[in-house]
């Protein structure tokens, strides 16, 4: 550790010196000469997620990432021309372990609740309403702990292809 220490700052002082001199050479470190470099990211307190579902039955996105505690605003578009009654979508961040097919299947017995199981409101962390071609909704929600979620639409027959994962890193 000490050597590679000795080495990163003669490294340095060449640097330095080559800069001093008017040539502006940025040479790079060699690999082994360098320190392990600590990433520090900025982390925002809110973000903007956009997710489009279409009449052909899909969502545009497998995966949205957060961070725990940020604000998240999701807008739901709906891109297709087909109306809610027969391809409608919706968007239902579910908690770890809540069973999609159980939920989704459910969530038939409901189409005067959004489609969410009056029963099953409390694997809900956050949903948007059911809505139908060229209409968009969003809601804003804290991003649960970190972890991996999983979200669907729980229009009838839909959570089977209309499924996704909703990763919540550590801040
Ligand atoms: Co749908």
């Amino acid at each position: 550790m000490n050597k590679l220490r000795i080495i990163a700052l003669s490294v340095f002082a060449v640097t330095l010196y080559a800069c001093g001199g008017g040539e502006a050479s940025t040479q790079d470190a060699p690999k082994e000469a360098s320190e392990p470099v600590v990433e520090t990211e900025v982390v925002s307190d809110s973000i903007e997620l956009v997710i489009e579902g279409n009449d052909q039955m899909q969502f545009s996105k497998e995966e949205l990432k957060v961070t725990e505690g940020q604000v998240v605003t999701l807008t739901l578009k709906h891109t297709g021309k087909m109306p809610k009654e027969s391809m409608g979508h919706n968007w239902v961040l579910l908690t770890t372990g809540t069973d999609l097919a159980v939920f989704g299947t459910s969530a038939v017995s409901a189409p005067d609740n959004n489609y969410i199981p009056k029963d099953m409101e409390d694997k809900v962390i956050a949903n948007t309403k059911v809505i139908g071609g060229g209409e968009e909704v969003s809601i804003t929600f804290e991003a649960p702990k970190a972890g991996y979620y999983k979200y669907l639409c729980s229009f009838p027959g839909h959570w089977g292809v209309m499924q996704g994962s909703f990763v919540v890193s550590p801040k």
